[in-house]
C-alpha cells in the first residue's frame, strides 16, 4: 500500500537547532546537514506521527541530521533511546573531526537535560554492534553509501530486530535522477521499489522552481508481509553493485544473515556477491 502526502511536515525542529549548531562548510561549498529542509521536514514530521521509543540512525556523517532528529524527539517529550551509527569514525568531509561532531556539541552545549538516552557507534558496521543495541527498534534511519549493495545490507541486518510496526525511513530515494553521475545511486530506490510495505511519500511542494515533485526521501512502515516477502529485497542483491565490499564485510553481513534467514536465501545473497565480483573483475580488466 502506498500512502501519499499522508505526512504532516514538520519543518520546526530544524529551523529551531540548526542556527545554534556550528558553521560549517567545505571548500566546495557543501554544507550540513546532508538533507534539504524538505527532507528534513518529512524525517521530523515521520517522528511526530510514530512517536518512536527506540531509535536507530545509520549513516551520521558531520551529525547535524543526528541533532535535528534529537531535536524533533524533545519535541516529542517523552523518553526514548536512540542509537547512531557510523562506520567511519572521522567525518569523511573532514577528518580532523570525528563522525557526528555537531550533535556531540549540541548534547554538551544546547541540550541541558535530554529526555531520552543517545548513543554514537563509530568505526563500526550494523552487524558488529546491532546485538549490544538490541530489538524493539521501531524507527531506522538509514542514509549510507546509496549504491548497490548500499543500505539494501544493513535493512536486512536490522530487519530482525524490528518491531512489526516500525517505520524505515530511506533518504536518497531519487538521487539516481539528480546528476547524470549519481546514475549508480539507486541502492534505496531499489529497497524501497522492492520491500512489501506500507509506504509513505510526500510530493515536493511546488515553489514553482521545480519541474516534479517526486521526493529524495521516503519511509515504510515493516508489517508482517515484511518479513513473509523479504525474499524480494534479497533479489535486488543481484544488481549490479557500484562498489566492492572487502571479503571481511561480506562475511560479517553473511553470517548475521545465516542466523535470521532460510539458507536459500543467504545463497542468493552469496552467488549475488560472487557475480558482482567476477563481472567487477572482467570489466576492471577491460
Ligand atoms: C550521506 S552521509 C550521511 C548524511 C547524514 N545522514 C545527513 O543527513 O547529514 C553517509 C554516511 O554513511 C557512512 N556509511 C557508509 N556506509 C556505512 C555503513 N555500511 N554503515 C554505517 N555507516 C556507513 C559514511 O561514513 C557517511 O558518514
Amino acid at each position: 500500500m502506498i500512502n501519499l502526502n499522508a505526512i504532516p511536515l514538520d519543518y520546526e525542529p530544524r529551523r529551531k537547532i540548526l542556527p545554534k549548531l556550528p558553521a560549517f562548510v567545505t571548500a566546495k561549498g557543501q554544507r550540513e546537514p546532508e538533507m534539504s529542509e524538505f527532507e528534513s521536514a518529512f524525517l521530523c514530521g515521520t517522528l511526530k506521527q510514530f512517536r518512536p521509543k527506540k531509535i536507530l540512525e545509520v549513516g551520521v556523517a558531520g551529525g547535524a541530521t543526528t541533532a535535528i532528529i534529537l531535536q524533533a524527539l524533545e519535541d516529542c517529550g517523552e523518553p526514548y533511546e536512540m542509537h547512531s551509527i557510523d562506520v567511519a569514525e572521522n567525518f569523511y568531509r573532514d577528518k580532523t573531526k570525528p563522525s557526528g561532531f555537531m550533535a556531540a556539541f549540541a548534547k554538551e552545549k544546547i541540550f541541558d537535560n535530554l529526555r531520552g538516552t543517545h548513543e554514537f557507534h563509530l568505526g563500526k558496521f550494523l552487524p558488529q554492534i546491532i546485538d549490544d543495541i538490541g530489538s524493539d527498534i521501531d524507527f531506522v534511519i538509514l542514509d549510507t553509501l546509496h549504491s548497490m549493495p548500499g543500505e539494501g545490507l544493513d535493512f536486512l541486518a536490522v530487519l530482525p530486530y524490528l518491531k512489526i510496526g516500525s517505520v524505515v525511513v530511506l533518504h536518497d530515494v531519487s538521487l539516481n535522477q539528480a546528476r547524470a553521475q549519481n546514475f549508480n545511486s539507486h541502492a534505496t530506490t531499489a529497497l524501497f521499489g522492492a520491500v512489501t510495505a506500507n509506504k509513505f511519500l510526500n510530493f515536493v511542494p511546488d515553489n514553482g522552481n521545480r519541474p516534479y515533485a517526486y521526493p529524495n526521501i521516503a519511509a515504510f512502515q515493516v508489517t508482517e508481509q515484511t518479513v513473509e516477502c523479504i525474499e524480494n529485497v534479497f533479489l535486488t542483491m543481484v544488481l549490479r553493485w557500484a562498489y566492492r565490499p572487502s571479503d571481511g564485510e561480506i562475511k560479517l553481513y553473511l553470517n548475521h544473515y545465516l542466523r535470521y534467514y532460510p539458507p536459500e536465501l543467504c545463497k542468493i545473497f552469496a552467488e549475488a556477491f560472487k557475480m558482482n565480483l567476477y563481472n567487477m573483475v572482467i570489466i576492471s580488466n577491460g
